[in-house]
């Protein structure tokens, strides 16, 4: 009697297995989904929805659905940590995400121990690439690319030789601030040079500091809920020097955080614009008429994706290994264009330009 019990547990066991199993392919995507920078993760969700919608009405991929699981790291690396362990006890075959650098690094050894790949639409600090993981790949280009053309800027067109420069001690955050104030040089003098603090409100002490410094621009690595408000607070307490910021920061969010007056003139590195791209246009009208405007990382999001499902379908297989592989060996027509990855996991090509903040719209500025 306790024999067939026992038999009848491991059938069951082992066909409720195979249905999870076989039923549909999970792909995850993480970034911060709550919290101050939740524009960022919902950016991610709303582009692979869109992706995974159009594979799955053409039928899915391996004769599965794909399923989506989303991870809401909240911009937090314990969370992020947390979210790559729950992708693996899903099931999940690859990862989409995630959105921080000091997110991305830290889940990125639990996805490389477990052998499945990640490929980040948004994560640009060197190191991440740079520990020479084969499974972890990003779409975007890297800060060290991103703070030489924000340096070349500064120095062939601006001209200032007074910079302050302010970080938000993470991993981006900081790593952007130090490679352009490498890339600077001697070029120009760095009157000031501090980070604050995540989640603050209040910048009115280190914006004194720096007004009595009088620097002819502020460079700020962080990400747009502080870079906002450093903008705003600074018109407030009668510093009027010009802002520069980076990848982080270009969002609609950070016009509404500044106001449109106050974030006037302010300077932000990115690639650039995606409505001049021909083969960009069918997804940016599909995006907008299920969600409205595009955010920065939304067509990174999506081509992520795609590429991920294009090295599965290729393999003909969900093991990591093969994926993985396929992903380096492959080359990919993306909404952005042609992608190839290096040994490394970083694009080919990955250019950066200038961008302006003019009535409240963020406009192409300058090319290096
Ligand atoms: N590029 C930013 C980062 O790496 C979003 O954290």
């Amino acid at each position: 009697m306790y024999r067939k019990f026992l038999l009848i547990l491991l059938i069951l066991f082992v066909f409720s297995g195979c249905a999870k199993k076989s039923d549909v392919i999970k792909a995850g995507v993480a970034g911060p989904m709550t919290g101050d920078q939740a524009k960022m993760g919902m950016d991610f969700r709303n582009a692979v929805t869109v992706a995974v919608e159009e594979w799955n009405e053409k039928g899915g991929i391996l004769g599965k659905k794909i399923e989506l699981i989303i991870g809401d790291d909240q911009r937090d690396p314990k969370q992020a940590v947390a979210v790559a362990n729950k992708f693996l006890n899903q099931d999940v075959i690859g990862v989409i995400g995630h959105f921080n650098s000091s997110c991305s690094i830290p889940a990125s050894d639990i996805y490389n121990r477990a052998g499945i790949p990640m490929i980040t639409p948004a994560s640009t600090n060197p190191q991440l690439t740079d520990r020479g993981y084969r499974g972890v790949f990003r779409v975007c280009g890297r800060d060290d690319q991103q703070g030489n053309v924000a340096a070349q800027f500064v120095t062939s067109k601006l001209k200032v030789k007074k910079i302050a420069i302010i970080h938000d001690k993470t991993t981006y955050g900081q790593g952007l601030a130090d490679e352009f104030k490498k890339a600077i040089g001697s070029s120009a003098e760095v009157v000031y040079y501090g980070g604050i603090v995540q989640g603050d409100k209040d910048f009115k002490t280190v914006l004194t500091v720096i007004k009595t410094k009088q620097p002819e621009l502020i460079f700020f690595g962080g990400i747009y809920p502080e870079g906002g408000l450093l903008v705003k607070q600074a018109r407030e307490i009668g510093l009027k020097t010009p802002f520069m910021s980076g990848d982080g920061v270009i969002d609609p969010k950070f016009i509404e955080i500044a106001g449109a007056k106050d974030s006037e003139g302010t300077y932000l590195t990115f690639s650039p614009d995606p409505n001049n791209i021909p083969t960009a246009k069918a997804f940016i009208e599909n995006y907008q008429k299920k969600f409205g405007e595009l955010g920065p990382y939304s067509i990174y999001a999506y081509d992520a994706i795609n590429i991920m499902l294009k090295a599965i379908e290729s393999a003909g297989a969900t093991d990591g290994k093969v994926i993985i592989d396929k992903l380096h060996s492959m080359e990919f027509s993306g909404a952005l264009g042609k992608i190839k990855f290096d040994n490394k996991g970083d694009v080919t090509i990955a250019p950066y330009v200038v961008w302006i903040t003019k009535g409240g719209k963020f406009v192409e500025y300058w090319k290096p």
